[in-house]
């Protein structure tokens, strides 16, 4: 039995991740943070489904999740949990209150998947070859940018895509591969209605990406339809 671990799995895509892994007879972990009543509910559907309680952004909270992983193998970590942020900070209103809310969104898109990933890098030695995925956003790629704005969430997925190409680099002598990945415009909380996709879409294309990484893929953007995407 393959072992997987989602943070953010509470709602959303990554609630969707762990329908799909738990269905496929993986091993599951996932975390939550506050209220937990949807996946509390999945886990009397699923005997493979374990809860974890997990604020990615403190860093006593992951290094609880590092202890209580102790000694177990990792095949897969997916860094899901993100925030948008405060919507609606434009050119001209970048005020105190805005510093400390995109201090906040950096802490949790891009410096928390960093540590979720050093704190359970055992356990993916463990399950070696193992794969790290990272759902970051179209919306980071500097080349994809034609609209402007956006400053906080766009700033906070770049800097994600560049710790994850880093990550590329430093894990490879693990035999762990590493990859950024855009879950399309999703229909959820932070993707609203007005959205393209469904979960189900979005699981089911970056699930088979995931499947088929290679060594050599390490560190790419890739799209949930499987294409390249530039940084
Ligand atoms: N939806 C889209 O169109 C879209 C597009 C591009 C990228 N993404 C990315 O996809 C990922 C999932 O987003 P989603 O659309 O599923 O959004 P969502 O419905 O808002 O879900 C976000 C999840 O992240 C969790 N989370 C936020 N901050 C956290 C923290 N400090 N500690 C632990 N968990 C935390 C939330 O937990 P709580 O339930 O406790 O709040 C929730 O489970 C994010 O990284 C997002 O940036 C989404």
């Amino acid at each position: 039995m393959k072992t997987v671990l989602i943070t953010g799995a509470n709602r959303g895509i990554g609630l969707k991740f762990v329908e799909y892994y738990c269905q496929h007879n993986w091993q599951v972990y996932a975390t939550y943070r506050d209220e937990h009543h949807t996946l509390l509910d999945r886990t009397t559907q699923y005997e493979n489904l374990t809860l974890l309680k997990v604020d990615v952004s403190d860093i006593a909270s992951v290094a609880k999740l590092k202890h209580s992983m102790t000694g177990i193998t990792l095949n897969l970590l997916i860094n899901n949990a993100g925030t948008y942020g405060p919507k609606g900070h434009g050119f001209g209103q970048t005020s105190t209150e805005q510093v400390d809310q995109w201090q906040d969104v950096f802490a949790i898109n891009t410096i928390a998947p960093m540590l979720i990933t050093e704190a359970l890098c055992k356990n993916l030695q463990f399950g070696a070859p193992a794969k790290v995925a990272f759902v970051s956003s179209k919306m980071g790629s500097i080349n994809d940018n034609s609209s402007g704005g956006s400053y906080i969430y766009r700033s906070s997925k770049t800097a994600l895509n560049s710790v994850v190409k880093s990550l590329s680099v430093d894990l490879a002598q693990y035999d762990i591969s590493v990859v950024s990945l855009h879950p399309g415009w999703v229909k959820t909380r932070m993707g609203g209605d007005s959205a393209l996709i469904d979960t189900n879409t979005s699981v089911t294309g970056m699930t088979k990406v995931i499947e088929h990484l290679t060594p050599e893929q390490s560190g790419q953007f890739i799209n949930f339809d499987g294409t390249q995407l530039t940084w």
